[in-house]
């Protein structure tokens, strides 16, 4: 089983901890290749539009963020982790997802996203793990994937892992042993299950790219979406 891991901070503090708790859990057969963030792609998605107009090898980071999106498409399970920063994810999270607007439905998703599983995990002290964890959700749904688990922490004590009360600490290893054992069950040999509201987005999509194609049959995404097949009856969820 391969596991690909975008980590939303450098810090070795709590954020880690609960990854390597969750790593821990599923078990020490996965093939596990992590990104650390900001490290792993350390610059600004600059607002050029390359990648949407002409190619995303063009980008001035793809050395960065086709390495990442490598990685991804081959994992069976992709988590991503980030504590809350002033109520979101972290910024070098967010800057890595920028990066990544290419892959939203409305442009060119990767077929291999559909039917891939996500876990993300976000921690706070007192508010903002969920919407933390929505920052990630929202690309990752936009990416085609259905199935996105989300174990979010409230530490309610300290920001330093050795300070949190024993019982809390328990208590998080409970939540992510809980998840790691329901993932580690899963059959990676089958696509996961394709929502009706990931279909419905795609659809619309279709028909708006269609459209598109109509007006200039050399746009780049247009011209994507016909290669696929998905202007026709082809669709990234169902594997041939
Ligand atoms: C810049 C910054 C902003 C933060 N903003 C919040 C916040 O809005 N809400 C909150 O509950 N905790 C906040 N925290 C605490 C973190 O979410 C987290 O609990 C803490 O950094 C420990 O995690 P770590 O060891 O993985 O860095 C913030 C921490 C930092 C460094």
């Amino acid at each position: 089983m391969k596991i690909t891991v975008i980590n939303g901070t450098e810090i070795r503090g709590v954020t880690y901890r609960l990854k390597e708790i969750f790593l821990k859990e599923i078990g020490g057969a996965a093939d596990v290749s992590e990104f650390y963030l900001p490290k792993d792609c350390p610059r600004f998605c600059a607002g050029c539009k390359t990648c949407f107009l002409k190619d995303e090898h063009l980008c001035k980071d793809a050395e960065y963020i086709q390495k990442i999106e490598k990685s991804l498409k081959e994992a069976d399970l992709i988590v991503f982790t980030s504590p809350a920063y002033v109520f979101h994810a972290t910024g070098a999270m967010k800057a890595m997802l920028d990066h990544f607007g290419y892959r939203w439905m409305p442009h060119r998703p990767a077929k291999e996203f559909f039917g891939k599983r996500a876990v993300i995990i976000t921690q706070c002290l007192g508010a903002g793990a969920k919407s933390s964890a929505n920052d990630i959700k929202d690309s990752l749904a936009w990416w085609g994937i259905s199935e996105i688990k989300v174990c979010r922490f409230k530490l309610m004590s300290d920001v330093i892992w050795d300070n949190i009360p024993e019982k809390k600490r328990s208590k998080m290893t409970a939540r992510l042993s809980k998840t790691a054992d329901r993932m580690r069950k899963v059959d990676y040999t089958k696509p996961a299950h394709t929502n009706l509201v990931v279909k419905c987005k795609f659809n619309a999509v279709r028909m708006m790219q269609a459209g598109l194609g109509k007006k200039d049959p050399d746009y780049t995404d247009y011209k994507y979406w016909k290669e696929q097949g998905w202007l026709d009856g082809e669709r990234p969820w169902k594997r041939r």
